[in-house]
């Protein structure tokens, strides 16, 4: 515990004093919880704390149980994190960029030895699937092997000079510290996305993680603190502050991030963006989607039927690349249709941490209101409900996951990105409409087709096919490869976060 205090001054001391009563009813102290021990949770922080608010580490979910007792920072101990990575960062940016990548290599690997336990922490926490929650630590340790790789291969040319006797060089730097502030809904791939690159690049970290998830930002930062701390390392080097808007709008205003990553809605980014622009900072921003499937009348329904169930119902349709309009050709619209809805009724729905379910609740109340509000809206702008559109009644956010047909393109419910599971099935005729509409909506981020022709597939990729930052063939629009960038156009934000060359956002050229 005191090794992570060092590495964070913010780090979310738990509450010291908290009543017996409201103890002994904490998640943690219950031995079917026992496990969460084994990510250095605890009741309570024992080295103390100053008198910040409370805020608890629940089940928000499910229970509203307290898993555990937690505080948020205070804007003084964001100051002190602040210019603990500052300092920590001038140790890291002298460490050869390979030597990094072993850093970054041991993260990986002891992320790997927690992986299920951090699941499912990430399930209880979240709400998504036990799959799910695994397969998101998967994809931080798969990007840390990555950024091992690229650590020995950043490189910038030696072009020719004009003048005699002169070298012209482009050499790669830091940019030193990199805030990360990420949502709710991937509470660790994110961050893993963003670190694992930004670290090798020789970047210290600051992270603010959602409010909701803190516990898991916390275990995540206790295994890298180890890391850090048993090379001999500033735990610093990868910070962390738990906190609300207060803490995100401090980080956006400030001219010591010298980059920060924002995930989360297009309408919080907008703000976050004009923080940072006006102070003329670097952000990075993955903001909402619209994505869009289009089934052409040639395409393998084999293919198209899961494929279409996962992008919408996965994650309980809390993705920014979740499928939320599903464009069909006129001849095989009913079909598909029908296909479809009797794929929904087979979805397992249960307690996300149950090995059988394959979907879980909504993470919080107010979605659920989201989730009516717009089934409600669809109804009064002419859709009709085929599957779902209601609450279900067991304790949870707990909604059915929802088809709408008979909407036009452009109705107004069809633009809005609705963080919940309601596809919008919509028909087409002929190729130019259906690309057209899949790039009419403000946001540029996911798309996909599914044909089997080559000409179409090659125009869908080109200059006049989708507009989005993820062009997919024959896949679902969600589910990301760690290996290409990232992100998306227009609404999206433009930014590129993991794999490819995405690295060179996190750090600045000198020519
Ligand atoms: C995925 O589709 O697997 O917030 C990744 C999100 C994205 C990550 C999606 N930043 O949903």
């Amino acid at each position: 515990m005191l090794g992570v205090r060092r590495a964070a001054a913010a780090l979310l001391p738990l509450r010291t004093g908290a009543p017996a009563a409201a103890m002994s009813t904490l998640l943690i102290s219950q031995p079917r919880y026992a496990w969460l021990r084994e990510l250095g949770l605890q009741e309570e922080n024992p080295d103390g704390c100053r008198s910040f608010s409370v805020v608890f580490g629940i089940l928000v979910f499910l229970t509203f149980s307290l898993t555990c007792f937690f505080m948020q920072a205070s804007l003084e101990d964001y100051e002190e994190t602040v210019k603990k990575a500052k300092e920590a960062w001038k140790v890291w940016a002298d460490i050869p960029a390979p030597k990094r990548g072993e850093i970054v290599r041991q993260i990986g690997d002891a992320l790997r030895q927690k992986i299920k336990v951090l699941g499912s922490l990430v399930s209880l926490e979240m709400g998504k699937i036990f799959v799910e929650g695994v397969g998101e630590v998967q994809e931080y340790v798969d990007v840390c092997d990555y950024a091992v790789g690229l650590s020995r291969m950043i490189g910038g040319p030696v072009l020719p000079s004009e003048r005699p006797g002169h070298a012209l060089i482009e050499q790669w730097n830091p940019v030193g510290l990199v805030g990360i502030i990420t949502a709710f809904n991937f509470p660790v791939a994110v961050y893993g996305w963003n670190s694992a690159i930004a670290m090798i690049c020789g970047n210290a970290c600051l992270w603010k993680g959602a409010p909701t998830t803190s516990l898991t930002s916390v275990a995540v930062t206790k295994i890298i603190a180890k890391v850090l701390e048993d090379n001999k390392l500033p735990g610093a080097i990868c910070s962390l502050v738990c906190g609300g808007a207060d803490i995100g709008s401090a980080m956006a205003r400030d001219e010591r991030m010298d980059l920060l990553s924002f995930t989360g809605s297009t309408k919080v980014g907008k703000q976050v963006a004009l923080m940072v622009q006006e102070r003329f900072g670097r952000s990075l921003l993955e903001l909402g989607g619209n994505n869009a499937i289009i089934v052409f009348e040639d395409a393998d329904l084999n293919l198209v039927i899961p494929s279409a169930l996962f992008a919408a119902v996965g994650t309980s349709g809390q993705r920014c690349t979740t499928a939320r309009r599903l464009f069909l050709h006129e001849s095989i619209h009913d079909e598909v249709v029908a296909k479809l809805a009797a794929a929904y009724a087979q979805v397992r729905i249960g307690e996300p941490w149950d090995p059988d379910t394959l979907y879980g609740p909504l993470h919080t109340r107010e979605a659920v209101k989201m989730f009516l509000d717009a089934v409600e809206q669809a109804k009064q702008q002419g859709g009709s409900v085929v599957c779902g559109g209601k609450v279900i009644d067991r304790p949870g956010n707990y909604v059915e996951p929802t088809i709408v047909t008979g909407l036009p393109h452009n109705a107004p419910i069809v633009h809005t990105e609705t963080f919940a599971p309601i596809l919008y099935v919509l028909k087409f005729k002929d190729e130019e409409d259906v690309f057209a509409w899949n790039n009419e909506v403000k946001q540029g981020l996911s798309s996909s087709i599914f044909t089997k022709d080559l000409g179409r597939i090659f125009r869908w990729l080109g200059p006049k096919g989708s507009d989005c930052g993820i062009v997919n063939v024959n896949i679902p629009t969600s589910g990301a490869e760690i290996g290409g960038a990232f992100g998306g156009e227009k609404h999206t934000g433009g930014g590129r976060e993991s794999g490819s060359d995405s690295w060179k956002l996190y750090m600045r050229r000198s020519t």
